[in-house]
């Protein structure tokens, strides 16, 4: 009789870390002999990757990691993880809280899953993995990536900015770069599989190479990375206004591969509350950089993150928002309600802003920024643009991929055949809020 193959099954919650992370823990799965399956009620071992950026985040995994009390009840030899940041943040706490589940990994144990879940199956003894000081920073061995063509680069862990609403900082750690030549071969395996387009992560990208005492070293990697052959888009996030430089800026507009898309966070449009965030910059100080990024790259895409209702956001700060977004134009935008997370400084701060309050701010918020995307879209209509297929989209007969800037485009199949990653050059005709439609051109 053959012994039953192993499975497993990962569920990812949170930023593009996270599935980067996830990545690599289903890399390790699979040198373990693992397969991976949709649904965790037939896994052998499920691991739930975890995000607590938001309270909204973390009360959707309570609810997940709750479905899977059933299931250990049904089957005590499945092996229930939990890693990532709410893994870090509440540490054994969690396994009190959610007897169900065997092992809990911080964020610094992403590489070292693999032994400890051996270690847990030699003697079945779980526990929390929680420490924060063993500070890796290269990531060795195999992923198992989502996408057939585009591909998370992490160069950087963790973040030293403590911006006064974020927790990120205290579950991440402190900013750990990665090598230039690691992430060089990364890149260049990935190029030998058939990768494409190429993601370089990080919290505060712009810092890269600062924890070694370097300036600049984020505007260099990026022009090494754009000489590797066969890399077609590159692509990087997050950068934090106060650390973006002009030599970063240039570097987007010279480099052939670099994409013409800046993800800027602003967070808030008063000085004020931009100084209460901690976040190093002015409101001027934030739109003098939207013209330099303007300046040398006329046709740049910018998109940004927001913050509604930071304590102490009156109505007058929250219309210097409004007239940020305004005055920029961006592309697309993610807005957010103010979270309050506990450890962090703004949780303590007075006049906390009434929910109903913040849910106003983000409709208007939303209904301001949905016209500047519609007015985004409506002008790239009548250009051709080129797009990398990803795959067919939900109505028949229509395939979906995204442009250099990271536009959603539709087009219809007609007798052609497409595969993921593929490059086309689609005409566009329409344009809505979401995305463009058009005809490929050739
Ligand atoms: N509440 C709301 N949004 C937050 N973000 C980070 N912390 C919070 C919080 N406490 C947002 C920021 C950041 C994005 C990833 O998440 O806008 O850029
Ligand atoms: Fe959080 Fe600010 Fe660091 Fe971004 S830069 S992860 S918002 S502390």
């Amino acid at each position: 009789m053959t012994e039953k193959t192993k499975t497993y099954c990962l569920i990812n919650y949170g930023c593009q870390m996270n599935e980067s992370d996830t990545e690599h823990y289903a890399g390790q799965l699979e040198e373990m002999g693992y397969a991976p399956v949709d649904d965790f009620h037939i896994a052998d071992v499920i691991l739930v990757n975890t995000c607590c950026v938001r309270e909204s985040a973390e009360k959707k995994i309570a609810g997940k990691i709750g479905e899977l009390k059933a299931v250990k009840t049904k089957n005590s030899d499945v092996v229930i993880c939990v890693a990532g940041c709410m893994a870090q943040k509440d540490g054994e706490k969690l396994i009190k809280k959610h007897p169900q589940v065997d092992l809990l990994l911080g964020t610094a144990y992403v590489n070292d899953f693999k032994q400890v879940l051996q270690d847990y199956l030699a003697d079945r003894k779980g526990g929390a993995y929680t420490d924060l000081t063993i500070h890796q920073s290269e990531f060795e061995g195999r992923m198992v990536r989502q996408s057939p063509f585009a591909a998370w680069i992490p160069i950087m862990y963790g973040c030293n900015n403590f911006c006064t609403y974020c927790i990120v900082p205290y579950v991440r750690g402190r900013e750990r770069s990665r090598s230039v030549e690691n992430i060089v071969a990364e890149i260049e395996a990935a190029v030998r599989d058939g990768y494409k387009e190429f993601t370089l992560l990080g919290q505060n990208v712009n810092s890269y190479g600062k924890d070694w005492g370097e300036t600049d070293a984020f505007a260099r990697l990026l022009r090494r990375v754009d000489k590797i052959p066969g890399v077609e888009r590159i692509h990087y996030m997050t950068s934090h206004p106060r650390d973006m430089s002009e030599e970063v800026v240039k570097a987007v507009a010279e480099c052939e591969h670099i994409c013409e898309n800046f993800h800027v966070p602003f967070q808030a449009g008063s000085s004020e509350i931009l100084r209460r965030m901690n976040r190093g910059y002015s409101k001027e100080k934030y739109l003098a950089l939207i013209d330099l990024i303007r300046r040398y790259v006329p046709d740049a895409a910018i998109t940004t993150d927001i913050i509604v209702g930071f304590p102490g956001e009156t109505e007058e700060d929250f219309e210097e928002t409004l007239d940020v977004v305004r005055r920029v134009g961006f592309a697309s935008a993610f807005t957010f309600i103010y979270s309050k997370r506990s450890g962090t400084p703004a949780a303590k701060m007075e006049n906390q802003v009434p929910l109903p309050v913040k849910k106003e701010r983000l409709n208007r918020l939303m209904a301001l920024q949905n016209e500047n995307s519609l007015r985004y879209h409506q002008q790239l209509v009548g250009k051709t643009v080129e797009v990398l297929a990803e795959g067919p989209s939900r109505q028949a007969d229509v395939w979906a991929g995204r442009t250099r800037t990271g536009v959603l485009v539709l087009w219809p199949v007609e007798d052609k055949k497409y595969e993921a990653g593929q490059k086309v050059r689609v005409l566009l005709d329409a344009a809505q809020t979401w995305l463009v439609k058009g005809k490929a051109v050739d």
